[in-house]
């Protein structure tokens, strides 16, 4: 008998294939009446099959009294209530490593874009205004100041690349990472006012909550830019409206938001903001690569092995 399992979203064809194969697959994100539907799975269900953005909410969890093991397809568990994990003695997995370099390459897009104002200068050649005159300068790159917030894997990777552009790179982290060759800010502003560029590469949840506020915004300064690849939790959405009205930011790539997928009404109408859906990990190779760990994690644990990239609660 195949073990029951929860899938929370859709995944790519292939990875549905694999979970088709080895689970009996209970499709949540086709129910409209959720709880209606949890009710009739929760005398049967041993595993659940999320994302990074959804998580397991505690009520989520409540809901299956039968639950074992929660696998994330993300390497982002900052949405599951761990107290309740660890409470209901559940295993957790995530998708480290897999999807460090695209996160990595689109904060490098993301950079590239607000720097040098591709979006806008695409739009202003589609709107043909070039015919009427030429596109404004836009911001240099090489040479200049990276500031990382969070130097994890995902910024040690942009710190990599960042290199390749003869940056000076500075990073602050609760963790000192003194293997590595960049130079260790004693607080957020500080390395705020020291940066060019600002990347936002740290882990979500309650520790990080609103971490880049107001303080930290505006000294990121006039000339300075925010990108954001992490968590729309981190960065108070509110407080990069004001400064971005304010005009007392630079420029902001932007790829994850506080509730998505809705984004302010206001932080469209800024000219100087690159917005993506939260595209990060999302390329065909890295998406393959996730769910395939995300399967081999389900199998591993419902044929009695070791999960391969367990959490810990
Ligand atoms: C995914 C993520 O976009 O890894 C994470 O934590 O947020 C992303 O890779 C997400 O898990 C898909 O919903």
């Amino acid at each position: 008998m195949k073990p029951d399992l929860v899938l929370i979203a859709q995944y790519p064809p292939q990875i549905m294939a694999v979970l088709e194969e080895n689970f009996t697959c209970h499709k949540m994100y086709e129910a409209d009446d959720k709880k209606g539907f949890l009710a009739s799975v929760a005398d049967k269900a041993r595993g659940l099959a999320s994302t990074g953005v959804h998580g397991a909410p505690r009520d989520l969890i409540l809901s299956l009294p039968k639950l074992e093991i929660i696998s994330g397809f993300g390497v982002g568990y900052d949405a599951v209530d761990l107290p309740t994990v660890k409470e209901k003695n559940i295993v957790l997995t995530n998708t480290p490593n897999v999807l460090t370099d695209c996160v990595a390459d689109l904060g490098m897009t993301l950079m590239l874009d607000a720097a040098r104002r591709v979006p806008q200068a695409e739009r202003f050649l589609r709107d043909g205004q070039w015919l009427k005159g030429n596109y404004p300068a836009g911001v240099k790159v090489t040479g200049k100041r990276a500031g990382i917030c969070g130097l994890g894997r995902i910024g040690t990777a942009l710190a990599k690349r960042l290199s390749g552009f003869d940056m000076e790179i500075m990073y602050y982290d609760i963790e000192p990472k003194t293997n590595l060759p960049y130079r260790l800010m004693p607080s957020l502003v500080d390395l705020a006012r020291n940066s060019d560029f600002f990347f936002v590469a740290c882990y979500g949840g309650p520790s990080t909550r609103k971490l880049i506020n107001e303080e930290v915004l505006r000294a990121i300064g006039t000339k300075g830019i925010l990108v954001n690849i992490a968590r729309g939790s981190i960065v108070d959405e509110e407080a990069l409206v004001r400064v971005l009205e304010d005009k007392a930011l630079g420029a902001a790539g932007l790829d994850v938001f506080q509730d998505e997928p809705n984004v302010p009404e206001k932080l469209l109408t800024f000219d100087n903001v690159v917005l993506t859906p939260h595209i990060a990990s999302n390329t065909h190779e890295t998406r393959a690569a996730m769910g395939k760990l995300m399967c081999d994690n389900l199998i591993a644990y419902f044929s009695g092995k070791p999960v391969l990239t367990r959490v810990e609660a």
